[in-house]
């Protein structure tokens, strides 16, 4: 029996979004409900609503989010009810030409449920990265549900499903951070926060921060960061350089998505060096450098899609070391709120005192 549950749509280019009456299938072949306990509130939600991504409208958004399968469908082994399980949106096929060579993490060929969620007229739901977690329930690909220890609460969890995952994998997954090497994470919001946690992790041993709003940058500093630059009081490529004997860092890591950081990245870096974009850019952003300092700086310039992670291996794996305290996932979560309060949580986030506003259900 299909069910109804509570969850917030973006109804339209710009309007406010909505709690509405969502319609749930049962789960087919291949597919899982879940019900959500938390899910956070990412700029990627608000990028949905303002039809930044695309204009399949109505969106039923939410999709950092960790929650309890409640039912599943025909032939789904991975998963059973009553496990605990962080949502994520790349949901590996196996098949395509990256998993067939054993990059999984790259996967082109991800897929969601094929059974679409609807409001009460029948409408159908876009669900925000194949996922729409702001909700009571929801209706995913078996394989987009990662099991992991119950043990850590949701609002905490959750959170690896998208952000916190992209920056603590663009340092230890895209960027190959290793011990004693130097790293600048350039943007410390939730993303760059995260890629300071991962270069830590990793054993990085000196990690600038630099922001433009001293706020993160005490933050950035109790996440892990050695030193901080702000930008605005100077050339951050100087400031950094002189933090590494005159050299650059080892890995530069850009988690704002904009030319004129990237520029930054590229030339805040160490010959041999490696960029890591992290940052989403938009569709109008431009990027014009000498070919020559291309050429001539040598090194890796890459880029991270969801901190190039593999859900199976790497949710477990840091849920257990934020369990044995080797990281602190619980300092992402500014506040917690209810389903009714997106709208006030998107607000925040222009504020710049919200790493993350998390829905708890
Ligand atoms: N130089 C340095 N830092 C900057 C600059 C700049 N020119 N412009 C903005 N910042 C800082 C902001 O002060 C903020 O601390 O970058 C940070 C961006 O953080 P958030 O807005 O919280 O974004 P976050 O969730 O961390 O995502 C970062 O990754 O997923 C993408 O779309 C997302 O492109 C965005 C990026
Ligand atoms: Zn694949
Ligand atoms: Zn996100």
């Amino acid at each position: 029996m299909p069910q109804h549950v509570q969850g917030v749509i973006a109804p339209g280019r710009n309007e406010p979004v909505r709690v509405e009456t969502i319609v749930i299938p049962d789960p087919g072949p291949g597919e899982a409900v879940v019900r959500i306990q938390a899910c956070g509130v990412c700029h990627t939600d608000l990028h949905y609503k303002q039809g930044g991504i695309n204009d399949d409208f109505p969106f039923l958004l939410g999709h950092e989010a960790a929650g309890t399968v409640e039912s599943v469908g025909e032939g789904v082994t991975d998963v059973a009810p009553g496990d605990y399980v962080i949502l994520n949106w790349r949901a590996v096929c196996g098949q395509c030409r990256a998993c067939r060579r054993g990059r999984p993490w790259y996967c082109f060929d991800t897929h969601n449920a094929k059974q679409r969620m609807t409001l009460l007229d029948g409408t159908e739901l876009s669900p925000a990265l194949g996922i729409g977690a702001f909700a009571e329930k929801t209706l995913v690909a078996a394989g987009q549900c990662t099991k992991v220890d119950p043990a850590v609460a949701p609002e905490i969890a959750g959170l690896l499903g998208c952000g916190v995952m992209a920056g603590i994998g663009a340092a230890i997954n895209t960027g190959n951070v290793s011990r004693g090497d130097t790293v600048a994470v350039i943007g410390c919001g939730g993303v760059g926060d995260a890629a300071i946690v991962g270069a830590r992790l990793a054993g990085a041993a000196k990690i600038i921060a630099v922001d433009i709003d001293e706020r993160k940058l005490a933050k950035a500093k109790e996440m892990g960061a050695t030193d901080t630059v702000d930008s605005r009081a100077g050339d951050p490529v100087e400031a950094i350089r002189a933090l590494t004997g005159g050299f650059g860092a080892d890995v530069v890591i850009e988690a704002v998505g904009r030319p004129e950081t990237y520029r930054q990245a590229f030339y805040a870096r160490d010959l041999a060096g490696t960029v890591v974009l992290v940052g989403v850019p938009t569709p109008e952003m431009k990027l014009e450098l000498p070919l020559l300092d291309v050429f001539g700086r040598g090194g890796a310039l890459k880029s991270s899609w969801y901190g190039d992670c593999l859900p199976s291996r790497d949710f477990p794996m840091l849920i257990d070391l934020h369990r044995q305290g080797r990281i602190d996932l619980g300092a992402f979560v500014t506040e917690t709120i209810a389903l009714d309060e997106i709208e006030k949580a998107f607000a925040r986030m222009h504020e710049g005192d919200v790493l993350r506003s998390v829905v708890v259900l």
